[in-house]
């Protein structure tokens, strides 16, 4: 089938079909890797977890080994995790403090600078070996947006911020909630699903499956005796989803389970109620009713394309997928908090960021079985074709519609063709493409 014909996207009779090929061949996987992650930004890591000289951080970003380092001059830098040498993994933790990086196969030593400063018995090298040219390698661009790294294998990708579009809109609402900047707490959860990358990215701005498949949270909010008890798809407010430019995308709810940092709820104990309503308080003096009650009131699950989400709903959440297999992902979460937040509030927003998105929480395992069942259903070759067409001929779709969705696809399309920015075709009417940030969501 050609790449072209993969999606189905009638925007007059309001049809948007994927083909299920894009979740299961290993030829679309490999064109994955290069036409997508290695062309795009991808998040690497945030500033928070890099604090001190010598802080090191291991991760895994397009398909590379990375680790990245605070040096003692306090910059961050990233580098690839090959000895230039003969190529082993000088990083082998996946984080911890140092001055001098070892490689454990030969002991060349590099500082966090990424200078080799280190070779056993190197008079047996020629005069002209030159420890500068065998420093570590840095990945083409390195950049951050309030915090938060990203790398691209890409020299000519755009800047950074032209990337983030509209999403960066929505990352400002969530670091501006704190007062002192925002911190990543220590520890993630990681875990393995044997699903494709893609069906993940659906999976966390998808509003139409949090009744039918997370039940259990639904009905243990219920027993605490608060008005969410007639919870149906039918009472809830609409909240609102966007397309943001690049393939980011976002929904957005007023917050309903109560919100850590400022929306009070039973979940998080009557201990917390004073200190969140003072939050509100400082974030209304700070930055006006309007935008307080964009931060503290309405909740956000935002996907910056490719593979990031960040979920500032129960808790704030950075979840990153990398793709291993077309059926194969690996799935990391970590917990960003203000770093002013009182030990009482921040009790609330890790127990309730567990109850909910932790590996044996409410939402996490029925997550997991969902992917990991539709992945098992693309065995039925026969049924081709997966439908998002939900909500696509409404002027303002919901988070129950699929719109979010549709946003990823449509630029997960253009660059798999080798363009870098989604095609409108002529004489259709567009979905909604705004970078304008929600209002009242009532
Ligand atoms: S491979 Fe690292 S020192 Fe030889
Ligand atoms: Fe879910």
């Amino acid at each position: 089938m050609r790449i072209k014909d993969l999606i189905i996207d009638d925007r007059q009779r309001g049809v948007f079909r994927v083909h299920r090929s894009t979740m299961t061949s290993p030829g679309l996987f490999e064109r994955e890797q290069d036409f997508i992650f290695n062309r795009c930004w991808i998040y690497l890591g945030h500033e928070s977890e890099v604090e001190s000289p010598g802080d090191y951080r291991r991760r895994t970003v397009a398909g590379r080994p990375l680790f990245f380092a605070r040096g003692k001059d306090g910059q961050v830098r990233v580098f690839l995790n090959s000895c230039p040498h003969r190529g082993a993994l000088i990083c082998r933790r996946d984080e911890g403090n140092a001055e001098v990086l070892q490689c454990f196969y030969h002991a060349w030593s590099f500082n966090t600078q990424g200078e080799l400063v280190g070779v056993p018995d190197q008079e047996a090298y020629g005069p002209y070996f030159d420890r500068n040219e065998l420093g570590l390698r840095e990945p083409p661009r390195v950049d951050s947006y309030r915090g938060f790294y990203f790398v691209s294998f890409n020299p000519c990708v755009e800047d950074l911020v032209s990337y983030l579009a509209g999403a960066r809109e929505y990352l400002d609402l969530i670091v501006d909630q704190s007062e002192t900047g925002m911190r990543v707490v220590a520890g993630s959860n990681k875990y393995n699903t044997k699903a494709n990358w893609k069906l993940l990215a659906e999976n966390s701005l998808d509003g139409y499956h949090l009744v039918p498949t997370h039940q259990t949270y639904v009905q243990y909010i219920a027993s605490l005796g608060t008005d969410e008890s007639g919870d149906t798809m039918a009472a809830r407010p609409p909240g609102v989803s966007r397309s943001l430019g690049n393939g980011h995308t976002v929904s957005v709810n007023v917050a309903r389970n109560g919100r850590p940092i400022a929306h009070w709820h039973p979940l998080f104990g009557e201990a917390a109620r004073e200190p969140m309503a003072q939050v509100r308080q400082r974030l209304v003096e700070k930055h006006g009713e309007e935008r307080a009650y964009l931060m503290a009131d309405t909740s956000r699950n935002l996907l910056i394309y490719p593979n990031l989400i960040i979920n500032d709903v129960v808790a704030i959440t950075i979840r990153y997928f990398e793709p291993l297999a077309p059926d194969n992902m690996q799935v990391t979460a970590w917990h960003l908090v203000p770093r002013e937040e009182s030990d009482t509030v921040l009790a609330s927003r890790l127990d309730s960021f567990l109850t909910f998105l932790g590996p044996g929480g409410f939402a996490t395992p029925d997550d997991v079985e969902a992917l990991e069942s539709c992945q098992a259903g693309f065995r039925a070759t026969e049924t081709e074709w997966s439908d998002l067409s939900r909500g696509m001929l409404k002027s303002d779709p919901g988070t129950s519609d699929e719109l979010q969705m549709r946003g990823f696809w449509r630029q997960w399309h253009a660059n798999m063709q080798g363009l870098s920015k989604a095609y409108v075709q002529d004489g259709q009417p567009t979905e909604t493409e705004s970078a304008t940030l929600l209002g009242n969501a009532d």
